[in-house]
């Protein structure tokens, strides 16, 4: 079970609609995927369909209420094969905060308590990251980073680093960046291509040679409550994800050995 955490203190980067795209398509390559939304904005979880004013069903915010020690009750599947959604709601937040000065307890989110079986375990974080976004940190093996391919998106980033290498120094030294790509790439213009080529300066390597570009029907896909594959499965945004995924998945084989 690899634990990925998609990250970027950046506001609209694109990070929900990665999370949720490259988990439908890891799923889709077989591989059976859990999308924990650390969201209090439940966006991912929108995305898929898991609205708590509208289903009522049980989400991470009730896991940390109920103390329990296991998250399968808390998890339900997708409308596609093999991804299951872990969802979020809006008092997740507060309530981990208050939680957390109330018990003293470090961290609520722990590997032991996500059910055996998943292959990929993708979480979604919130902008301005907290402690839930710290939480998943400290557990995950790699980060994932979305960065907008325009001007003013590399000055989140550094203070993304920061807080990368904080988790890495005191809470877990087995994390590593998975990657880094480009989203809301714009062809036209000479800006997006001139942020691409400074995150391959800075980055290297790690940079993957899929961008994702502008792309509207990725904005209705989450509007229909859908992975794009199944909105529009030959929209650009939904090929897009889906060669990005398959760079994810080598790029994880690799380091696996
Ligand atoms: N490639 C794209 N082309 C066009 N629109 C996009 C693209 N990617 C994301 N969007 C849209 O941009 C907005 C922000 O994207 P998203 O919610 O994925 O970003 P985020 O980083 O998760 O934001 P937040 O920090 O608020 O959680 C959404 O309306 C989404 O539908
Ligand atoms: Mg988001």
């Amino acid at each position: 079970m690899k634990l990925i955490v998609m990250i970027n203190n950046k506001g609209g980067v694109g990070k929900t609609t990665s999370a949720v795209n490259i988990a439908a398509w890891l799923a889709k390559m077989g591989e059976k995927t859990l999308l924990v939304d650390l969201d209090p904005s439940a966006s991912a979880s929108i995305h898929l369909g898991f609205e708590k004013v509208k289903n009522n069903h049980q989400t991470l915010c009730d896991f940390i209420i109920n103390g329990g020690s296991d998250l399968t009750s808390y998890i339900y599947p997708s409308i596609i094969d093999k991804l299951d959604c872990l969802p979020s709601e809006p008092a997740l937040g507060e309530f981990y905060d208050d939680m957390q000065q109330e018990t003293e307890a470090e961290f609520f989110l722990d590997k032991k308590k996500i059910p055996a079986g998943y292959r990929f375990v993708i979480f979604d974080s919130p902008p301005n990251m907290g402690n839930l976004a710290m939480n998943a940190l400290a557990i995950a093996d790699y980060v994932l980073i979305p960065v907008q391919t325009q001007y003013l998106a590399l000055s989140g980033l550094e203070l993304t680093l920061k807080l990368i290498d904080k988790a890495q120094r005191h809470l877990n030294n087995q994390l590593k960046i998975l990657g880094v790509f480009g989203t809301h790439y714009d062809r036209r213009t000479n800006v997006a291509k001139e942020v691409y080529q400074i995150l391959q300066d800075k980055f290297g390597s790690l940079v993957f040679d899929t961008v994702i570009g502008v792309n509207s029907k990725l904005i209705e896909a989450y509007h229909a409550q859908k992975p794009i594959m199944l909105y529009s499965a030959s929209a650009r945004g939904s090929k897009e994800y889906k060669q990005l995924t398959k760079e994810i998945h080598k790029r994880i084989k690799k380091a696996d050995g």
